[in-house]
């Protein structure tokens, strides 16, 4: 079949206005970070689950490969095509338009949303019931809620309410066939056989698509003391965030900056640099004050501070991108080894020729690091390498809360064992047995 019949064929389901090809259709195939970018025969924009299901199958039947596209804010090469073999180009499924957003149930404390729902506007919505949404991200006004399901993004709360997987209570999916499964319209306590669609939490588009996700809304944060603390090492954080649990504060959040970092971006914004002798600072938030006298630190005294505390944590990513292409390592370690491993890190990275700078912060509540490396070139993967030989050796994982997409699925071995991985390509193979969701994401190609 010629390119016209495809194009054809999807302008039936969603309307031509809704089938983007050439420059309308750029900015889906290059990602944030702008180090990846792929080809596609278009880019497919459908409103309802019955127009996903009906893209779905007819690219079954046509074996055309389908990248599911959310805000398009993934950092892991999962949401724009990869490498393709001629004649074989994919769509991109771009759910912006499932917009829909439902009543919150205030008796069960929770709502269905639409997979193409912004976190913002989630936020918005269930705020203008007098509840929260868990998940919270600089990324907010493009994620969307199917997309960070199908990465279990973290965020900047997750210390106190969880990561995405913390939020679900049930998902409406497309399968690879096109049919829709769903667990939206149950009691929020149920165990009736396996959770199909819960499996979905996680699976990068690589399993189905999502159309509709039923979340837990939670009680608003309170009102926040916010510090900037200073330590020497990243392991001094995770003990003064021990002594808050042990003395029942709540902890709202806990992100840690090295200094090359937290000068960084105090210069990128054109802001004061509280504590510059510091080797880290830790942006600590709680619900009631802390005694933190024998700590260098500095408290914001108004919500115009607060929000320049924040900028100064949610602009790194940009700050750091301003220096050019970067290489982002998102890892876990284990805390107890966290300062062993970015010593080693730095000074193994830091001997290669290629890179020039290497930088470390994190939301260091989960020991998770985000770990910058700027020098090589876009396909030098030798400083990934050795970065994630690294993260094995102290027995961390190369996928923190960004996910695997294609970036690291070649270095999942490192952190799972042969029976694991070949568990999951069986369960791939029989939800998707052509291999038309996200080929080459999480499980590379043969
Ligand atoms: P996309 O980028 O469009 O897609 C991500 C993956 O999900 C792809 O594999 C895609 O195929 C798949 N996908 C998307 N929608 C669907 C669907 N409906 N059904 C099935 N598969 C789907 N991440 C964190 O975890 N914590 C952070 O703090 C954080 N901060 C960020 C800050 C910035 C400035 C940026 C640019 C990114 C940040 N991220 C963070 C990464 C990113 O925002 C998350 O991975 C987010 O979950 C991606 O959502 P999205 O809608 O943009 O998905
Ligand atoms: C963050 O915490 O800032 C993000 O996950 C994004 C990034 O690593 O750039
Ligand atoms: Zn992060």
């Amino acid at each position: 079949m010629k390119t016209e019949d495809y194009l054809e064929s999807f302008e039936s389901f969603v309307g031509s206005e809704n089938v983007l090809t050439n420059e309308a259709a750029e900015k889906h195939l290059t990602d944030w970070t702008g180090r990846y970018s792929g080809q596609a025969l278009c880019v497919v924009k459908p409103a309802s689950t019955k127009e996903v299901s009906q893209i779905v199958e007819y690219c079954n039947e046509n074996q055309i490969p389908i990248i599911p596209q959310g805000g398009n804010t993934g950092l892991v090469h999962g949401s724009v095509p990869g490498e393709t073999k001629e004649g074989s180009l994919p769509i991109v499924l771009s759910t912006l338009r499932l917009k829909e957003l439902n009543p919150v149930n205030k008796l069960d404390r929770s709502v269905i949303v639409g997979a193409g729902v912004t976190i913002k506007d989630l936020a918005n919505h269930v705020a203008s019931f007098g509840f929260a949404y868990g998940v919270d991200l600089a990324a907010r006004d493009q994620a969307t809620i199917g997309g960070t399901v199908a990465t279990d993004a973290g965020g900047i709360r997750v210390v106190h309410y969880g990561t995405t997987k913390a939020q679900v209570l049930g998902v409406e999916a497309v399968l690879a066939d096109g049919q829709v499964i769903d667990s939206l319209g149950s009691t929020t306590k149920d165990g009736a056989g396996y959770d199909l669609p819960a499996w979905l939490i996680g699976s990068e588009g690589t399993l189905a698509i999502i159309t509709k996700v039923r979340v837990k809304v939670k009680s608003p944060l309170p009102s926040a003391h916010t510090y900037f603390v200073g330590l020497n090492k990243f392991s001094e954080c995770s003990n003064l965030i021990a002594k808050c649990f042990l003395e029942e504060k709540r902890v709202l959040a806990a992100e840690a900056i090295d200094k090359e970092s937290f000068d960084l971006v105090c210069n990128f914004l054109n802001l004061a640099k509280p504590l510059s002798d510091q080797r880290v600072v830790m942006l600590l938030e709680t619900d009631s004050a802390l005694d933190l006298s024998e700590f260098p630190h500095v408290e914001s005294h108004n919500e115009t501070e607060r929000l320049e505390f924040w900028a100064r944590r949610e602009q790194l990513g940009e700050a750091v991108g301003s220096l050019g292409l970067i290489h982002k390592a998102d890892v876990g370690i284990p805390p107890e080894n966290l300062d062993q491993f970015i010593e080693q890190f730095h000074q193994k990275l830091r001997a290669l020729p290629q890179v020039k700078q290497t930088l470390v912060y994190g939301h260091i509540a989960e020991s998770n690091l985000h770990l910058e490396i700027i020098g090589p070139d876009k396909n030098d993967l030798e400083a990934e390498n050795i970065t994630y030989r690294l993260v094995a050796d102290f027995g961390g994982t190369v996928a923190s809360e960004h996910g695997v997409g294609r970036a690291k699925c070649e270095f999942l071995h490192l952190v799972r064992s042969q029976n694991y991985l070949e568990t999951i390509k069986l369960l791939k193979k029989t939800l998707d047995p052509k291999n038309i969701f996200n080929p080459g994401a999480v499980i590379a190609l043969d």
